[in-house]
């Protein structure tokens, strides 16, 4: 099979990618007291050497302090943190990779199952005062500009899967009465707040799901005009790629057009999208947290989206965790691993 396309590079502002693959953001847990250690980096930085085009790092959260349920989650803020962050992004440049850190407020999401708590209640739209609302924006702003600070390329912001930004965007959890009821406003002051921080030339990329953890069939836009009047303000706002998480990417969108989502965001609004979910494997990635195994799967389909232009970028997760040289194995021909739940229990 011919994927020729998937290592073409990519260049747009200023992020210059050498192919079309994206590590997608996986939260290892691996960072006590939220502090990146130097596991952290040789782990990111064996996916540099092993040619992947853009890493974006597991969800990583923002000064504010019932962002995360989990301690072993990293912080994007603090001294040490950013520190162990510093060191990082240094591996993967000198390794000849491009790195996004996954900007995180998990907002009000269930409690961890180690029982750990943060020191104030986890916060969402329905408890969030408008002070509280304003201080994380200026932290998702805070935390873009020192990503940029400390010389990544680029900064992913985390608005999927039912966290604090898609919590905003879905009438399941958002049951505000005043401006913030509108679905998109919170997502639109965070974005434009981040752009203000960084600047016009840093690209600032933004993930979005319509499946939520708290509801697998949720969906924001029923079609395309609800997507348009979803993603349209975003765009406006400053962002310059949009991350289209499915759990499997061969899923049409919309009835009437075998477009999956990153296909319907690049058609509708025109600005480059990564696509994602279950690339080269058989089962997604749901069953990885019940410790299903998955076995490979051919990238037929995947082409002949991509060839076919449909998105400019593919995410890889369960792969590119199991094996490093997954990118190389691709290109260069090689035998692909089946992924299996034992790669989550090391930071290989
Ligand atoms: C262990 C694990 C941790 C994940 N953590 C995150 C995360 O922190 N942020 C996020 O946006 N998605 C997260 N995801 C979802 C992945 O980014 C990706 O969308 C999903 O695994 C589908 O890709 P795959 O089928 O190639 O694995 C995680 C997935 C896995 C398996």
């Amino acid at each position: 099979m011919n994927t020729q396309n998937l290592f073409k590079p990519f260049n747009y502002k200023g992020l210059h990618l050498k192919n079309r693959i994206v590590m997608a953001p996986m939260t290892r847990s691996f960072s006590p007291n939220g502090i990146p250690g130097q596991n952290v980096a040789d782990y990111y930085g064996r996916r540099a050497a092993g040619d992947v085009g853009l890493i974006l790092s597991e969800g990583t959260v923002i000064n504010r302090p019932s962002s995360s349920n989990d301690p072993n989650i990293p912080h994007f803020y603090g001294e040490q943190s950013l520190a162990g962050w510093k060191n990082v992004i240094n591996k993967v440049h000198q390794l000849g990779g491009k790195m996004a850190p996954q900007i995180w407020h998990m907002g009000a999401v269930k409690p961890h199952t180690s029982g750990w708590l943060p020191s104030t209640p986890l916060e969402g739209p329905a408890s969030m005062s408008e002070k509280d609302i304003h201080a994380s924006i200026e932290a998702y702003a805070a935390a873009a500009l020192d990503a940029k600070k400390l010389g990544f390329d680029t900064v992913e912001l985390h608005g999927a899967h039912g966290y604090l930004i898609d919590q905003f965007f879905w009438p399941g959890m958002n049951t505000r009465t005043d401006q913030y009821a509108s679905g998109n406003r919170f997502a639109v002051d965070v974005i434009k707040a981040v752009r203000a921080a960084v600047g016009a030339d840093f690209p600032v990329i933004i993930r979005l799901s319509q499946w939520k953890q708290q509801d697998y069939n949720a969906k924001i836009a029923q079609n395309p005009k609800e997507m348009e009047a979803w993603l349209r303000p975003l765009v406006d706002a400053g962002v310059d790629i949009l991350h289209c998480s499915q759990r499997r990417f061969w899923e049409a969108e919309f009835e009437g057009s075998d477009l999956n989502f990153a296909g319907w965001a690049k058609k509708i609004t025109g600005v480059p999208t990564i696509t994602v979910g279950s690339v080269g494997l058989d089962g997604d990635f749901f069953g990885a947290f019940r410790g299903d195994s998955s076995a490979t799967a051919p990238l037929d389909e995947l082409m002949r989206r991509l060839d076919r232009g449909d998105f400019d970028l593919v995410a890889v997760g369960r792969a590119l965790l199991q094996d490093p040289q997954w990118v190389q194995k691709v290109r260069d021909g090689g035998e692909l691993q089946p992924f299996t739940k034992a790669a989550l229990e090391n930071l290989l």
